[in-house]
């Protein structure tokens, strides 16, 4: 993801569930000036750490605490929006991809990396949604897809790989022109 995203002087970025602020930090390493940089994370304690790790940039970036099921930024704030190893916790996929789409200005890039439920990793994934606390609902890169187009998304760029007995995708969709 950090070697797809290049920043210009004119991005505003939603890291959406920033976690500890790794990407953000990688992501700020290699680029240039951007406008606008939100750092979002509805964990108090994966923020923290993300303001820790970001401390020496932290005049350039805004820290939120939303959930991705309710982000009150305005309409059309953002031209990139990032979802790393995130979308599968979130309750309510269909609200957030709305939401996306909403928050994302015309030509703006949804960017996401996430576990894909598919071959034996359906059995790992379903394991770990047994045995966690937490809300897990893996979907397949296809699943995903079918949230695009009818938030007015178009699929620019996909992959899907595995490491051990987990499988991954990445989606890079374009917000389409009004
Ligand atoms: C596996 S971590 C990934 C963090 C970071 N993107 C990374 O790859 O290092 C998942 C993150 O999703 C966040 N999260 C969980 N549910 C969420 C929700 N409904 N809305 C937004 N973020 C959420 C968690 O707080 C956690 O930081």
């Amino acid at each position: 993801m950090a070697d797809k995203l290049k920043l210009h002087r004119d991005d505003e970025i939603l890291d959406v569930s920033a976690g500890t602020g790794l990407l953000a930090e990688m992501i700020l390493q290699k680029s240039g000036p951007f406008k606008r940089f939100v750092v979002n994370d509805p964990s108090e304690g994966m923020l923290s750490q993300a303001k820790y790790l970001l401390r020496h940039d932290v005049k350039k970036i805004e820290f939120t605490g939303h959930y991705s099921e309710n982000l009150p930024f305005e309409d059309a704030s953002f031209t990139q929006i990032i979802c790393l190893n995130s979308f599968h916790y979130y309750v309510n996929q269909e609200k957030v991809m709305a939401h996306f789409s909403r928050l994302l200005k015309p030509g703006g890039t949804l960017w996401m990396l996430d576990w894909n439920r598919v071959g034996l990793f359906k059995v790992a994934s379903f394991l770990i949604d047994l045995l966690s606390p937490e809300h897990i609902n893996t979907r397949t890169l296809d699943e995903t897809k079918q949230l695009c187009r009818p938030n007015g998304f178009t699929v620019q760029d996909e992959e899907e790989w595995g490491f051990r007995v987990w499988r991954f995708f990445f989606l890079k969709c374009k917000r389409d022109e009004l």
